[in-house]
């Protein structure tokens, strides 16, 4: 559960019970301010829930479920970061690039933070993103689609187990907003990553094949937070 106070009213984002499975592409859909990037945030550890009862999170098909309740209750923000950043990939709205580094390196940033070779791995995130004439600029010398892109390579250069994306077509025309999304889709599948997108667009999503979840019904009264990444053996 996470609860903002502010201006004199309350805001609760209350979540019952959420199991996702590995390989699952789903999309929480819902009004805006209904607590959709609040539940990202939570998902990806960055915010810590006001209470919660369970929150177990399993990265490795073959590793440990982690215990993140206890991980918060340990005051100790490095676990999270180092369970984000190596196992989290997250797409902003507006791309959330570094704006004084290149397109390059803003595709080998979260590898070079986590020590990994880097390679050829810019060269080959931009040729899936069709992105290859745009390494050597800045994000300010690209066009919005163009930096989408380049926010999707960022956040899967590192192999993550989860790719999470608020709105991220939100600012790019239908058209194009499609092919992201397509895109974005067919990587995730070849990767086996779990995607989990928050989005205004129902008709987008489910022809991209995402899976709708209309977090107020997820949200009703009750305590308990259980969210699980595990295994697809169903
Ligand atoms: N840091 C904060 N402090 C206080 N209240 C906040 C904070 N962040 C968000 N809220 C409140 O929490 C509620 C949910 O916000 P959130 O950003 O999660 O909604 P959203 O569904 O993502 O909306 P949108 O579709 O507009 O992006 C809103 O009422 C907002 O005012
Ligand atoms: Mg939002």
């Amino acid at each position: 559960m996470k609860s903002y106070a502010a201006g004199g009213s309350e805001f609760r984002l209350t979540i019952p019970r959420l199991d996702i499975r590995r390989g699952a592409k789903l999309a929480f859909v819902g009004e805006s301010g209904s607590g959709k990037s609040t539940l990202l945030e939570l998902l990806a550890m960055l915010l810590r829930p006001s209470a919660s009862s369970d929150f177990y999170f399993q990265p490795q098909h073959d590793g440990d479920a982690l215990d993140i309740t206890a991980a918060w209750h340990a005051e100790n923000p490095d676990i999270m970061a180092a369970l984000r950043s190596r196992h989290i990939g997250y797409v902003l709205q507006y791309g959330g690039l570094l704006p004084y580094l290149t397109v390059r390196e803003n595709i080998e940033l979260s590898r070079q933070l986590l020590g990994m070779p880097l390679g050829e791995v810019a060269a080959h995130w931009a040729g899936k993103l069709d992105i290859t004439a745009q390494l050597a600029k800045r994000p300010a010398e690209l066009s919005v689609g163009q930096r989408q892109r380049v926010a999707i390579a960022r956040a899967l250069a590192h192999d993550p187990s989860v790719l999470i994306a608020d709105e991220p077509t939100a600012a790019v025309d239908p058209p194009n907003a499609e092919r992201i999304m397509n895109v974005m889709v067919g990587l995730v599948d070849e990767m086996g990553v779990t995607l989990i997108v928050a989005s205004h667009a129902h008709r987008l999503m489910r022809d991209a094949g995402i899976r709708l979840i209309d977090h107020q019904i997820a949200a009703e009264n009750d305590n308990l937070m259980h969210v699980t990444v595990s295994d697809a053996t169903s």
